[in-house]
């Protein structure tokens, strides 16, 4: 029972808060953030540019199109079919959206019935559980390669053990572990989900983060007609707090959602899609930079912790082309915990480097069972704090 004797509806009972609120609550003062999930680095200048003269206008600052500003639905077009190889979709191919959590929502709600089961990587971004909670459906976790890799067999066996599969969530880079796709392995995903018809949705946000091997995405590897895959400025643009983000595939999956989506927010802020669009027009220089962004965030990690990366390579499977040679997408490092701490004691672990060390990270569970025993360390925050937390946390890890 919430205040005043107001029931709160069961399908939002059993949401718990998200883990990096969690360890956010009761942190020292003084503690060092290595649990956000965002970059660090400064909003790039054509997005400030664009701020400051919607501010400097004199007039009215309306709604706007439901559908978006078209200026904006263009530069994703045009981004998404250069990116991927493929010809510019049409408008009714792109849903923009207020970030990409809200097409996360808005499909979902569109295509995931009460009682069905939604394929989730495990470990795998918390949202994608708790949206399938959200529409009361069951969320059944799929194994990942070494590294948080898409391992194709085992997600096409999870599918074919499940009776009724509405909808298919991939990630890669991943959130938490930084695991990448195969062009065969999605290729092979999107023919499966299309035989048994579940939906499949790409989560590509951190796509264009890459270091040394630009990791492959769904269009590209399987046509556009493969699906709905999502991008985002909150990432690789530098932008998260615009909560500009897009889905593109299919009109007829994106119809049902754009309806969602509408009911839901009507449309990003008008000041936010300006500044999206300028970042999108801009895509080439700054994706470069975004990526020189996450390259210096990775080699500060060797420098200020070679033995935390050296451990997570390892566990990755990645000995071969580790530490600074190494390919890299995304800002986490996937770090296992010690050896002598048992996986189902990853959060007290996190807590007491918390608040012994005053360095907060994510306990790898809140992302899945799969997750127990790795910590989600996040390299994208300011480079004075990177180098002070992996100090702090080094001597944990190390051994
Ligand atoms: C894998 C993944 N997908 C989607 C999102 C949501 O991003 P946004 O709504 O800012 O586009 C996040 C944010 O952390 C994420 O990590």
């Amino acid at each position: 029972m919430a205040g005043g004797g107001a029931r709160t509806a069961a399908r939002v009972t059993g949401l718990a808060p998200s883990a990096i609120r969690r360890m956010a609550v009761g942190a020292p003062e003084d503690a060092i953030d290595l649990a956000l999930g965002e970059p660090g680095w400064p909003l790039p200048a054509v997005a400030r540019e664009a701020l400051a003269t919607v501010s400097a206008e004199h007039g009215t600052l309306p709604y706007g199109p439901n559908a978006s500003r078209p200026e904006l639905v263009a530069a994703v077009a045009e981004v998404h079919g250069q990116l991927n190889g493929i010809p510019t979709p049409g408008a009714d191919r792109v849903m923009v959206t207020s970030g990409s959590q809200a097409a996360l929502f808005a499909l979902f709600s569109a295509h995931v019935e009460v009682g069905s089961t939604v394929l989730v990587p495990d470990p795998g971004f918390v949202s994608y559980g708790s949206l399938a909670h959200l529409c009361q459906a069951r969320a059944a976790g799929y194994p990942l390669g070494p590294g948080g890799v898409l391992d194709a067999d085992a997600l096409v066996a999870t599918l074919d053990a499940q009776p009724d599969v509405s909808l298919v969530v991939l990630n890669h880079p991943a959130n938490p572990t930084g695991g990448v796709a195969s062009a065969a392995a999605l290729a092979s995903v999107a023919e499966a989900c299309a035989r048994r018809g579940a939906v499949l949705v790409s989560d590509e946000v951190y796509r264009e983060l890459w270091v040394g091997e630009r990791p492959a995405g769904l269009h590209e590897a399987a046509g556009p007609d493969a699906g709905i895959v999502l991008g985002s400025v909150s990432k690789a643009y530098g932008a998260p707090g615009l909560r500009v983000g897009w889905a593109v595939g299919d009109p007829a999956l994106l119809a049902p959602a754009r309806v969602v989506h509408n009911a839901m927010t009507t449309a990003p802020a008008g000041p936010s899609q300006r500044a999206a669009t300028a970042l999108l027009r801009a895509s080439a220089s700054v994706l470069e930079e975004a990526r020189e962004h996450v390259q210096v965030r990775w080699e500060t990690a060797g420098r200020a912790a070679p033995g935390l990366l050296a451990r997570a390579d390892t566990a990755r499977g990645s000995a071969g082309r580790a530490g600074a040679s190494a390919a890299r997408a995304g800002f986490y490092l996937w770090l296992p915990v010690p050896d002598d701490v048992a996986p189902a004691d990853t959060t007290d672990f996190a807590l007491r480097v918390r608040d012994t060390s005053r360095v907060t990270t994510v306990p790898g569970d809140a992302f899945g069972p799969a997750g127990a025993g790795f910590l989600r360390v996040s390299l994208g925050g300011p480079l004075d704090d990177l180098t002070e937390g992996l100090g702090r946390l080094a001597p944990w890890c190390e051994a």
